[in-house]
């Protein structure tokens, strides 16, 4: 059914057609019947969650749909990024497909209506399933590390995990938080600020895929100093595009999608020896497909997340992937996903 109506689809602007899936997810006219397996449950936080597939940030940035994509399936939803104040982002357009590459490249910079209004949605539409929140600094602010705690402060008590987004490329040096004491300042003061409102609430962290190998350690040990609970790896990319076949491959920007997924697994594997257990993984990068998501448990994800799979495989993305893993699953004999993480 997608695969017919994704011609039509890709007729429009990539922006265009996103707050146009966005506008059909509001009215709820997606029609997705949802299948769950009993080897996909699994436990998130305290809670039993159908699968461990969740949509990536930047999908539902104003939480405002996030009901309708658990409704689609998603074992779990982040929304965001929220930053404190309103912002437009970057000039139009700012979002390219690369359909050869089976990829996107946006350089929106973290559009969205803010906190307050983003605060009020979620009030007045309480979710029916794990939420997570991810958060980031105005583009104009004066102190970074303050927008983190402004966030923080004002969304805190409305979701099951708060994501501290260190690694946007779209946002001026905001990946200078990967050098260690810049990070290592920030998680402190988001711990302080914790005890300071009496907040419970689980931190996440959202990395670069563009790290180098010799830096893991150090950025390892931090989190795990700092009693991260999950690292998120990874947000887009910006290294070379070389090897792209689409004439977007020029255009400034976050790469997701296929080309980023080797590169997000190789970093999955790593931090998994780093965090020994004590820190799960949450992978994304090229999810689409049954396979690229057992690829992630096996490199040591404890969950995974999506974006630009979603794209071009349409709304019925997570029956894909859960009856392709059910699958898998038999074949190999394990009872539960979670047999399969970090067993590469
Ligand atoms: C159009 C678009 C917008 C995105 N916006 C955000 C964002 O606001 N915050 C964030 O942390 N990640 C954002 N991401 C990154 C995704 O969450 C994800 O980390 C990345 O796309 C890799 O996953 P994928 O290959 O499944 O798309 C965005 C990705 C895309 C394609």
């Amino acid at each position: 059914m997608f695969e017919k109506i994704r011609s039509l689809i890709f007729k429009f602007d990539p922006e265009k057609a996103h707050d146009l899936a966005i506008h059909a997810l509001k009215t709820n006219i997606v029609p997705v019947k949802v299948k769950n397996y009993e080897c996909l449950k699994v436990k998130f936080l305290e809670k039993e969650i159908p699968n461990p597939i969740g949509i990536a940030a930047g999908f539902d940035k104003n939480a405002e749909v996030y009901n309708s994509l658990f409704k689609l399936g998603f074992g779990f939803v982040e929304v965001g990024t929220i930053t404190p104040e309103p912002q437009y982002g970057n000039l139009k357009p700012r979002v390219f497909r690369l359909e050869e590459d089976e990829a996107l490249i946006n350089r929106l910079g973290f559009n969205n209506i803010g906190s307050d209004k983003a605060s009020e949605n979620i009030q007045k539409n309480l979710p029916t399933g794990l939420l997570g929140i991810n958060i980031g600094p105005n583009k104009d602010t004066k102190n970074r590390l303050d927008d983190y705690l402004k966030c923080l402060r004002r969304l805190n008590n409305l979701s099951d995990y708060i994501t501290i987004n260190i690694s946007s490329p779209n946002t001026e040096n905001l990946r200078s938080f990967h050098n260690p004491k810049e990070l290592d300042e920030l998680l402190k003061a988001i711990n302080e600020e914790k005890i300071k409102i009496n907040s419970s609430v689980q931190i996440a962290v959202k990395i670069a895929p563009d790290l180098k190998f010799s830096d893991l350690d150090v950025i390892g040990n931090i989190l795990l100093k700092n009693h991260i609970k999950f690292v998120i790896i990874s947000n887009t990319s910006d290294g070379t595009r070389d090897n792209l076949k689409n004439i977007n491959k020029f255009e400034k920007g976050g790469l997701s999608g296929k080309p980023i997924e080797e590169k997000s697994n190789l970093l999955i594997k790593e931090f998994y020896k780093i965090f020994n257990n004590k820190i799960k993984i949450i992978g994304v990068g090229g999810v689409d497909s049954g396979k690229s998501a057992y690829d992630k448990f096996i490199s040591g994800a404890s969950y995974i997340q999506l974006y630009t799979g979603m794209v071009y495989q349409g709304p019925n993305i997570v029956n894909k992937i859960s009856s392709e893993l059910n699958d898998i699953l038999i074949s190999n004999g394990n009872k539960n996903i979670q047999e399969l993480i970090g067993s590469v």
